[in-house]
């Protein structure tokens, strides 16, 4: 007996009624295209509202390393809401807020001694990034990379690089932010000197199109999320931090989606040796409440001028009671050896399918971080969104989440929870295949 199991084909009659009121009362532009309708979850599992079960592999867009309402979480969140649920830090200060700082403060990747600020998003995360290596260099400018994305808010939009659908009529953006190339091994070729010449155009900006004098940081991802889990080769961080400290600016490196385990360390910048001066955090860090941080060397974050950061829900105590669970479930369940596994087996699957599938253009990843990017030909590796559409759509009816990225929307990622078991990964990627074998077989006879 298989995890997944549909009962009604998809969207059944009360998930039919459900997603026939979004256009009643929701903007289009927030309207749900998945075929269902969830009525709760478990683990790697949802339950829709017409008793349907599937495997979900998309974990809420990465927020979902400890699964869906795992037992450790939900008693913490319960047991906090029953003592209090909102004091606001700045005026009534709690415990969970400090142990969770000192937490994340030793699991930050480096030897400097560390301070941590909480926050609501990841966005806001990214916001409050940039005004302190503002405030605290007292320049301006930040050096950011194309295919990067950074959140939705003003500030974290202008460093997202995708114009259509992110930034459509939202302008004008922050000035004084300049952005290079990210070294895409698939799709910019002699991959052997990406790091080379990205250093290369970064120097040459300096000299054609901002003053260093003005530039406060880089801001980066190890290696892009939304962007199609973009892996840059292993010098690249390193040779950024090399850099950042030749000219004195600061490195901001974006973990929202590369931390908690998902690419098999803690953070991923420990597997490139590298130590940020700030370091942005999010999605998995409460079980997908409300909540994200700012870890920044000491030296940095004792400078932050007093009340110049901060807001109404930061740090909420709710989901600090859940992140310090969060941290819990990661040593007792060993999450991250356990994102090794994962991606491991998952990587053996990608590996045959790329074999199998003349639509599987690239296949990448680190960790538990994987994903496959979809194309219409090899040789020119022209993308194939329509395809990656088809490709989630019946997936999901035959039981399967999944998540699609890449600046193309064509690249199809992997965020299941760090729990899934490897027997319901493996029940989820069967069927995954036969999505794969179906959009081959449609190609073919069109
Ligand atoms: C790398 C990265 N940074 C920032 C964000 C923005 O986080 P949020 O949606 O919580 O504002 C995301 C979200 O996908 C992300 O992947």
């Amino acid at each position: 007996m298989g995890t997944i199991a549909i009962r009604e084909p998809l969207p059944g009659p009360r998930a039919r009624q459900v997603l026939a009121e979004q256009a009643d009362f929701l903007p289009a532009a927030l309207a749900s295209s998945l075929p269902t309708v969830v009525a709760e979850g478990h683990g790697a599992v949802v339950t829709d509202v017409d008793g349907n079960r599937l495997i979900d592999l998309s974990g809420g867009f990465g927020c979902l390393a400890v699964g869906h309402s795992h037992p450790h979480v939900v008693k913490a969140i319960q047991q906090q809401a029953e003592r209090f649920l909102h004091t606001d830090f700045s005026v009534l200060p709690y415990a969970s807020y400090i142990e969770l700082a000192d937490r994340l403060a030793k699991l930050a990747p480096g030897s400097s001694p560390k301070k941590v600020a909480l926050f609501n998003s990841g966005a806001e995360a990214i916001e409050n990034a940039i005004k302190i290596a503002r405030q605290q260099t007292g320049r301006p400018a930040l050096l950011t990379f194309e295919g990067a994305f950074h959140g939705r808010t003003m500030g974290a939009l202008t460093l997202t690089s995708q114009p259509s659908p992110y930034k459509v009529g939202f302008g004008p953006f922050l000035p004084e932010v300049y952005r290079v190339p990210f070294p895409n091994p698939y799709r910019n070729q002699p991959p052997q000197q990406l790091t080379a010449q990205t250093l290369e155009t970064l120097e040459r900006m300096l000299h054609t199109a901002v003053d260093p004098r003005t530039v406060a940081a880089v801001v980066v991802e190890p290696i892009q999320g939304e962007g199609g889990f973009v892996v840059p080769p292993s010098d690249f961080l390193p040779a950024l931090r090399t850099f950042c400290d030749a000219h004195g600016f600061l490195l901001i490196v974006d973990e929202i989606q590369t931390g908690y385990g998902r690419t098999g360390t803690f953070f991923a910048c420990e597997q490139y040796g590298v130590e940020p001066d700030l370091l942005t955090i999010g999605k998995s860090i409460a079980a997908g409440l409300p909540l994200s941080a700012v870890v920044g060397r000491s030296t940095i974050m004792d400078g932050i001028v007093a009340g110049s950061i901060g807001g109404t829900y930061v740090g909420n105590p709710v989901a600090c009671a859940a992140a310090l669970a969060v941290l819990d479930v990661f040593e007792s369940e060993k999450l991250v050896e356990r994102a090794q596994l994962l991606g491991q087996r998952l990587w053996e699957r990608l590996s045959t399918w790329q074999q199998k599938y003349p639509l599987i253009g690239d296949i990448r990843g680190v960790g538990a971080m994987r994903a496959c990017e979809l194309v219409l030909d090899r040789e020119t590796r022209q993308p194939a969104p329509q395809q990656t559409a088809a490709i989630l759509q019946d997936a999901a009816r035959r039981g399967v989440i999944l998540a699609k990225a890449g600046i193309y929307g064509n690249v199809i990622r992997f965020l299941m929870p760090l729990v899934t078991p490897l027997e319901v990964l493996d029940e989820a990627l069967d069927v995954v295949e036969f999505a794969f074998a179906e959009a081959e077989s449609n190609r073919g006879s069109r």
